[in-house]
């Protein structure tokens, strides 16, 4: 079982830190347009935030909304999309934007089951896109936040079979309201403190709550199957 303090303590240090990425809102603000969530979220599947960064400046410009999207040459996105790889994204990105607008009067449906439907989206996805754009109670697991709760608990059952308990303890401590800003300050802790190698656990607002640190060796978890 994991601390109930877990949440607020993220989320004070999310208010005062959180980064400025051009697909969020500051915290407190409303949450920005579910089209720029979907499209973050599907470039960041694969590739990492400084990379994804101009592309999305660049996509956003060209194309800002699904109609404009939809309505894409297929060979002028797959140039904008070169130097992202793992093109399948590409087209899933197209397919996706014709299904929304075919099918959904060019509006993301909100609900995770609805959002998984649609091209491209897995679970991780279509968590993120509820939680981020719609305000939902959706759990958002990725490698990232697997470490940082496997931490928290200093679990000793072994990744990946360990992958249900990660998941039932991530939705313990997943609030509402609140889940979007928690799932980003999850991605944020995991990817600036609660780092693979080396934690930086003086920097982290959730020293107090963590097994892990309270261990001794916080970067022996997660624990994972031998190859
Ligand atoms: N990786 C995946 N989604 C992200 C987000 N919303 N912010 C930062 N990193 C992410």
């Amino acid at each position: 079982k994991l601390p109930s303090t877990i949440a607020p303590h993220l989320l004070a240090r999310y208010d005062r830190h959180a980064r400025d990425l051009p697909w969020r809102a500051p915290p407190g603000t409303p949450p920005p347009a579910p089209y720029r969530v979907w499209l973050s979220e599907v470039m960041l599947q694969q590739t990492q935030v400084a990379t994804v960064k101009p592309y999305f400046e660049r996509f956003t410009t060209r194309w800002p909304d699904f109609e404009s999207l939809a309505a894409a040459d297929e060979g002028e996105l797959m140039a904008a999309w070169a130097g992202l790889g793992y093109y399948a994204r590409a087209r899933n990105l197209l397919a996706c934007a014709r299904q929304v607008v075919r099918d959904h009067g060019g509006r993301l449906p909100d609900t995770e089951a609805e959002l998984r439907k649609l091209a491209g989206i897995g679970d991780y996805t279509a968590a993120a896109i509820a939680a981020i754009a719609f305000g939902a109670r959706a759990v958002v697991v990725d490698a990232n936040v697997e470490r940082v709760v496997a931490r928290l608990a200093a679990l000793e059952d072994p990744l990946p079979a360990a992958r249900p308990t990660v998941r039932a303890l991530a939705d313990t401590i997943t609030p509402e309201p609140r889940a979007g800003d928690f799932a980003q300050a999850m991605m944020d802790l995991g990817s600036d403190i609660c780092t693979a190698r080396a934690p930086r656990c003086l920097l982290c607002p959730l020293r107090a709550d963590c097994a892990g640190h309270a261990s001794g060796a916080p970067e022996r978890f997660p624990v994972k199957t031998p190859k």
